[in-house]
């Protein structure tokens, strides 16, 4: 059996061909970088009309990757939330339109979860309960899994994610975007103690995480300390700041293991590309004993193969609702998490 994913939820136009052994047959992403970058993040109007130009040329490209035609294709999946909305309605409108014409069944994907999933593709067993991080440009939440499928939210962020506080910054600094490489780049040779965050602190003991005060810290030293994209204290400076988000990210995480006593830990998203969280996150997963997992950095960031592996998960739990009607063509995007 065969299915065509497809995402489009923020700035990256993605179609996957995927068995129903999880195996990945094409896994094509286009990125709109270049488009918003002149702008220092994602401007909805744009990304919402460069999804309408490469939609049909990367689906075509996922099929001919994958060697398959058209008609072929058993499933079809697609992200419906939550993202911007005028990109989600791309995606889903033309998979609704596959779907119909072909008289095949459609999966509706949520996005943040099909991050978690991610990591299903390289490592196919694990043990639950998991507790997953999802760190990416528009996300930065904690869910605790029972089992698999059945997701609980313990935290989310309170104002901006983590790679968009990242991305700010970058823009601040006239670094270009996407912020995350960028920053760890030109932090790599820097002194990640030279400059001191204080880290957020909830008050009420809730596992959700704000970013907003570490990035009102940031612009303070930056305008203190006169700091600019040629500085000579640039490279601490980004590795001060890279170095607080991923401790305010992973102090949140492993408090949330004290209290939910999970089996396994997961790190995905955008920001999960990130080399000083992944080492970290590796570090203090083994210093408790317990198995971590991060998917390749070609899967953190945003795909289709990683929609198209929940997509399976659901069919094959009875969760999709696909062998008893057709296409859903009734299926909505949603914009913020449900
Ligand atoms: O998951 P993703 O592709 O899109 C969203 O769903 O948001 O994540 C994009 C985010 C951006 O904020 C980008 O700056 C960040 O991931 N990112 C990184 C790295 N690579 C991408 N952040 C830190 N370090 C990286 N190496
Ligand atoms: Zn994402």
């Amino acid at each position: 059996m065969l299915l065509l994913a497809i995402e489009t939820s923020c700035d990256e136009t993605a179609a996957a061909v995927l068995g129903d052994d999880l195996s990945v047959l094409s896994n094509i992403v286009l990125s709109q970088d270049a488009v918003h970058a002149p702008y220092g993040g994602v401007v909805p109007e744009l990304a919402s009309r460069q999804h309408i130009k490469s939609i049909a040329p990367i689906v075509r490209e996922s099929l001919t990757a994958a060697g398959v035609a058209l008609e072929e294709i058993d499933r079809f999946a697609v992200t419906q939330g939550p993202g911007l909305i005028g990109s989600l309605l791309v995606g889903l409108s033309f998979a609704k339109g596959l779907a119909y014409y072909h008289r095949k069944p459609l999966v509706g994907i949520d996005h943040v979860q099909a991050h978690i999933e991610a990591v299903a593709l390289e490592q196919p067993a694990f043990e639950y309960p998991a507790l997953a991080l999802i760190v990416s440009g528009g996300h930065t939440s904690l869910y605790f899994m029972k089992e698999k499928l059945r997701y609980e939210l313990v935290g989310r962020t309170r104002d901006d994610a983590a790679g968009e506080a990242l991305d700010k910054i970058a823009k601040f600094l006239g670094l270009g975007y996407p912020g995350g490489p960028v920053i760890q780049k030109l932090g790599e040779p820097g002194d990640p103690a030279r400059f001191d965050f204080a880290l957020p602190r909830m008050s009420d003991r809730s596992l959700d995480f704000s970013f907003s005060g570490l990035k009102t810290a940031a612009l303070r030293i930056i305008r203190k300390n006169g700091l600019a994209k040629d500085a000579v204290q640039l490279p601490d400076f980004l590795a001060s700041f890279e170095s607080a988000v991923v401790r305010a990210l992973l102090e949140n995480l492993f408090e949330a293991a004290e209290r939910c006593d999970p089996k396994t830990l997961i790190l995905c998203g955008g920001v999960a590309r990130n080399q000083r969280l992944r080492t970290e996150f590796a570090r203090r997963s083994r210093a408790l004993g317990l198995a971590a997992f991060v998917p390749s950095p070609k899967l953190c960031t945003d795909n289709a193969a990683m929609v198209g592996a929940l997509a399976w998960a659901r069919i094959r739990a009875g969760l999709a609702g696909v062998d008893t009607c057709g296409p859903p063509l009734d299926l909505d995007a949603y914009p913020r998490l449900p």
